[in-house]
């Protein structure tokens, strides 16, 4: 019944910031997916017996491979998989799911944010004991293997029914079909003050939420119409479809436009939020305010206790480095560590496993806690209603309290998306050969204090994550910081993170690009970006 199967490696599986992405076709292509599976059952050791999950955002081609997947799975010597309903699981479920049963580690077939399709994205992502993305170690090994993978191991066996739950022979494995939806649901409703929350709805005050016709759709009508009591109808595109209804899953203020809009309507609900195709990003808007994912963290950081899963305090936050340093002042204050990390959740792990950071963010729509090893977009959700409910304020009474308090960090982030390769790599080379000759030099009124390539040394394993974002800092807590982004699927992304802060209260009310409007003016200038891209103007500001 197994049958080893002869293939030729393919030269492109190296995994980016979150596992391997690629468009569909590349995935479809004859042993693409199997190879790249092997090579991770290859780079593991000691599963025999043991559990692995599988599941995915439901996006196209998720079945295909989740049925591959399982017929693998069974042929290198897994004991169990326990798949979602339907081939579904949100990350963040995923991992939940992962922690929960002991499992050895999960399968999360995902391109999260990218959109889906028959010519659109598709990804495989593994996840180890912990819940959490494999760390560069882990992801490295399956590289490596993949360049050379000469066979790989499937069972001869009809397809699974994924439809319904239960438990299914395959070969000597067991497979378990589960509700994708309750056991996550049942995390969130012991971390949050559901009573409290319902209180809220149930006083008038309206949530709207967009799944995106992506994952959270079932989690969100569980929790937020189910459990919480908010009005049918108050998920919106709650199904989720294999192309998220030519949607982009992106929750950001041009791909949830509809809902900003909505919200800022006069009579519109008073808080929207949104979440990405695998839900593990989030977009918090409340009446007149839109809240950026760096203030997010910090006023979650800042409100932890507000929260029963939280209410003996937090032990750390975590950052990504191009996330903005307004958690940093929280932290600062609560008097608790602090750890900025290169992007990519994966950096999170050590630090929550070690007990260091209890809450996590990144400046990309990502928030999340030690509950899960990956962030996620519900939670984030949950956590800023539990806070509402609490205080009894509005969004943007919380927002301009903390800016009160804190002072703000004034933050953007402008893509350049699909740009040249090659001219992205030479501007990031040109950059490079700049920084040791920045600092001291002034721009205008801003003067250059440091200049770097950001390398991370990671206080658990000792590991060094070298090259990850070239940060030019100036005097008085202003940046800018360059990137290549690592998820994307066709030519590269430039990202530029600018951020400036002003303890000023009186100045808290300027339009966020007026206010940054001299930073990005002198990123061009050290850049080059308008000249070496080509580029006019960023595909995307948020
Ligand atoms: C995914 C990862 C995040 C990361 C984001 C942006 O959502 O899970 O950890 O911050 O992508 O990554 P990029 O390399 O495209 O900037
Ligand atoms: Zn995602």
């Amino acid at each position: 019944m197994i049958k080893t199967v002869s293939t030729k490696p393919y030269q492109d599986q190296k995994p980016g910031t979150s596992g391997l992405r690629k468009k569909v076709p590349v995935f479809a292509q004859e042993h693409y997916a199997e190879n790249f599976i092997q090579s991770i059952f290859d780079s593991l050791e000691g599963f025999e017996g043991k559990t692995l999950v599988i599941g995915g955002d439901g996006r196209y081609y998720n079945r295909e491979v989740i049925q591959k997947a399982l017929k693998m799975a069974a042929a290198n010597g897994f004991g169990k998989v326990m798949v979602g309903k339907g081939g579904i699981l949100s990350t963040p479920a995923a991992s939940h799911v992962i922690r929960k049963y002991d499992a050895f580690g999960g399968i999360v077939l995902s391109a999260s944010h990218n959109p889906g399709g028959p010519t659109e994205d598709f990804g495989i992502k593994y996840n180890i004991g912990n819940g959490g993305p494999a760390p560069e170690k882990i992801t490295d090994a399956i590289y490596a293997r993949t360049k050379v993978i000469d066979t790989y191991k499937i069972l001869e066996e009809p397809d699974v029914d994924l439809d319904t739950i239960g438990m299914y022979a395959l070969g000597d494995m067991i497979v378990d079909v589960i509700d994708p939806v309750a056991d996550y649901a049942d995390l969130m409703e012991s971390l949050f003050d559901f009573g409290a929350i319902r209180s809220l709805i149930g006083s008038g005050f309206r949530v709207v939420i967009d799944s995106m016709s992506a994952v959270t759709g079932p989690y969100a009508v569980e929790i937020l119409e189910k459990r919480l009591g908010a009005p049918a109808g108050s998920v919106r595109n709650s199904e989720p479809l294999p192309d998220f209804g030519h949607h982009h899953p992106d929750p950001n203020l041009v791909h949830a436009r509809e809902l900003y809009d909505d919200v800022m309507s006069a009579d519109g609900p008073d808080f929207g939020a949104a979440s990405d195709g695998d839900g593990d990003r989030n977009m918090v808007v409340g009446k007149g305010m839109f809240v950026t994912p760096s203030d997010s963290l910090a006023i979650i950081a800042a409100n932890a206790t507000l929260a029963p899963g939280y209410a003996d305090g937090i032990a750390g936050i975590a950052r990504s480095m191009p996330t903005s340093a307004a958690a940093d002042r929280v932290a600062q204050k609560l008097g608790i560590g602090m750890y900025e990390t290169p992007t990519g959740w994966k950096f999170f792990g050590n630090l929550l496993d070690a007990g260091k950071a209890t809450v996590c963010g990144e400046e990309s729509f990502g928030t999340g806690s030690n509950h899960v090893r990956e962030k996620d977009g519900l939670w984030a959700v949950l956590f800023w209603l539990n806070i509402i409910a609490a205080k009894k304020k509005s969004v943007k009474e919380i927002v301009e309290a903390h800016w009160a308090e804190y002072g703000r960090n004034y933050y953007s982030r402008h893509d350049y998306e699909e740009v040249d390769t090659e001219a992205a790599n030479e501007l990031v080379a040109a950059l490079r050969e700049k920084l040791s000759s920045l600092p001291g030099q002034s721009f205008g009124s801003l003067k250059v204090e440091a200049a770097d390539d950001f390398a991370y040394n990671d206080p658990i394993d000792g590991s060094v994550s070298k090259n990850q974002g070239i940060r030019v800092l100036f005097e008085g807590g202003s940046r800018v910081v360059f990137r290549l982004s690592g998820t994307g699927t066709s030519g590269a992304t430039l990202r530029l993170y600018v951020e400036r802060y002003e303890p000023d209260a009186s100045r808290h009310n300027i339009e966020t690009q007026t206010a940054l409007a001299d930073l990005i003016t002198v990123a061009d200038e050290i850049a080059e970006i308008k000249k070496r891209t080509g580029r006019n103007a960023p595909t995307v500001i948020t």
